[in-house]
């Protein structure tokens, strides 16, 4: 970038903003017939279930596949949604071990129904941190999906806060699957995935929403023993934030 001039990127600029623009409009744009097509396939299908012909068979069978498919369309678009708003954020003075605290009571049912035991470990003294809540809670939900994801038969999940020289530290630890070489080096790129209905930017959404915050994310994982992402964020409380001067 400090090779152009000013004139060139500020043009840059401007068009990268266009196409998120025209990218996001075209996504939502399309979520809308989405519903009406799924709501319709939807009562197609309760129609069909109360008819008993043999022949509907093969009809159900196709409607089964459609509706499977708009579900695919869906959580793709609002996977792309969320990546192309996970840069508009609204920083408040935060407690990363309140909204720590808050995602574990509200997803503990859910972990305990699929055999997973998550522990939070959070740091006393945790300093304050400038951060959007709430894209804060889309990054410990999107990381700990994938670790509900890669542990199938359950498993250990740990969320830890600590601070280490002038960063706070959020770590997500599971005893998953774990990645390969291929996967640790491609899984910050959008739409890779190595899932049957992933839409490949969880991650991709994570790293813009921390990196935005100027903050770093970096990926530890075995296969077969487990994975672990670590954020760190600088501290920066409103306070002292550049951004508030
Ligand atoms: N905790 C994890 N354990 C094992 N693999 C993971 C984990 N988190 C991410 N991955 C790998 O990174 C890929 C990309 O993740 P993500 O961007 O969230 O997309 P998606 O979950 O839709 O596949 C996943 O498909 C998976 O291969
Ligand atoms: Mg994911």
């Amino acid at each position: 970038m400090s090779e152009l001039d000013a004139s060139e990127r500020d043009r840059l600029l401007r068009l990268n903003a266009e196409i998120a623009t025209l990218a996001g409009g075209l996504a939502h744009e399309v979520r809308n017939p989405l519903s009406t097509i799924q709501m319709n396939l939807e009562l197609l299908a309760e129609d069909l279930e109360e008819a008993s012909d043999p022949k509907l068979g093969r009809m159900r069978r196709k409607l089964e596949t459609m509706r499977r498919e708009c579900g695919r369309m869906e959580v793709i678009l609002n996977a792309f949604l969320q990546f192309a708003r996970a840069g508009e954020m609204q920083r408040t003075d935060t407690s990363l071990n309140q909204l720590v605290s808050e995602f574990v009571e509200f997803y503990r049912p859910e972990a305990t129904a699929s055999g997973i035991d998550v522990s939070p470990h959070l740091a006393a003294d945790l300093p304050l941190v400038a951060i959007d809540a709430g894209l804060f809670r889309q990054v410990l939900s999107n990381l700990v999906r994938n670790s509900q994801q890669a542990m199938p038969d359950g498993g250990q999940l740990e969320i830890q806060t600590s601070t280490a020289d002038g960063h706070v530290r959020l770590a997500v630890i599971d005893t998953g699957k774990g990645m390969d070489e291929r996967a640790r080096k491609k899984a910050f790129e959008p739409f890779f995935s190595t899932k049957a209905n992933g839409s490949g930017l969880g991650l991709p959404t994570v790293r813009k929403i921390v990196e935005a915050h100027g903050g770093t994310i970096a990926c530890e994982s075995e296969v077969g023993h487990g994975t672990r992402f670590t954020i760190e964020l600088p501290i920066t409380t409103s306070a002292k934030s550049p951004l508030s001067q």
